[in-house]
């Protein structure tokens, strides 16, 4: 896996990082993030409402007692991060960072500026590669895997096309009983021409892309109690406002998010 940062060839951070309004993109980068956004003119709506998302989902697990995270593609840090929004309610939260992107790399000292009680890091790693993760000196350092850990994947798995049932197992099957799994991923079951003429974009610029089901992303919870509401649209998990979600909002956000629970 390489450390170099290539300016020629656009990274699915750095372009989400364009979508969120942030600075860290280069040209190669805006042009893949126009042709995105041609095909699918509310993705940078559908990229606030997952970020949006995972400040509820961790404060969730943060409420319900998780101290340790271990977040999987992380991104180019956007304030607030998750280890703020766990150190907020659980100020001794520890947060274990990774991604496979030598840009996400560079920033990697912004995330790390934990609260006093707290500690966060930083691994350069692949999901497709559990046991990397899993076993790097990094985590088992600030990590203790006979607790619970909130494991999140936001945004992440449509960016994967190996198999997600073995590489969610993978993880679990190393973390505690009471461990959380968190997911958010892109679906093309609300708008089907504009979430695939999107992933054909990336594909085309061989990043990888792969849109699911419902049902897809429900199986990947199999054997894990899942929290209320279930699988559903980031926007109707655990809403806050008042307002009541319609389906074209649905098909503007085209993903799925879920939380749940190893028993
Ligand atoms: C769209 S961003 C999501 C950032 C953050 N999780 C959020 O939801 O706001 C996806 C991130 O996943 C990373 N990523 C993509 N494929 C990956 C892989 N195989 N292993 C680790 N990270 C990966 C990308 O580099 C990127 O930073």
């Amino acid at each position: 896996m390489g450390k170099e940062i290539l300016l020629d060839q656009p990274q699915t951070s750095r372009i989400y990082d364009y979508f969120l309004g942030g600075k860290d993109n280069y040209e190669a980068d805006r042009v893949a993030a126009e042709e995105i956004l041609k095909a699918w003119p509310d993705i940078r709506l559908a990229a606030r409402v997952n970020r949006q998302f995972m400040h509820r989902s961790t404060r969730f697990l943060a409420e319900s007692g998780i101290r340790q995270f271990l977040d999987i593609g992380t991104g180019i840090p956007t304030e607030p991060n998750l280890h703020q929004i766990a150190q907020e309610t659980a100020p001794d939260s520890r947060v274990v960072y990774v991604d496979n992107d030598p840009v996400v790399l560079a920033h990697a000292r912004a995330l790390m500026a934990a609260s006093a009680q707290g500690a966060t890091t930083y691994i350069h790693g692949d999901v497709t590669d559990p046991k990397s993760i899993l076993n790097a000196p990094e985590l088992t350092e600030i990590l203790d895997l006979t607790e619970p850990v909130g494991l999140s994947m936001i945004a992440l798995l449509h960016f994967v096309e190996a198999s997600v049932p073995d590489i969610v197992s993978a993880f679990l099957n190393a973390l505690a009983p009471g461990s959380y799994l968190v997911i958010c991923t892109i679906t093309a079951d609300f708008a089907p021409e504009q979430v695939s003429a999107a992933q054909d974009v990336y594909r085309v610029r061989k990043l990888p892309a792969q849109v699911r089901t419902r049902d897809e992303v429900t199986a990947w919870f199999t054997g894990l109690d899942l929290v209320d509401p279930g699988v559903v649209p980031p926007h109707r998990w655990r809403l806050e406002e008042t307002t009541e979600p319609s389906s074209s909002f649905d098909a503007k956000v085209s993903c799925y998010s879920g939380v749940a629970r190893k028993r």
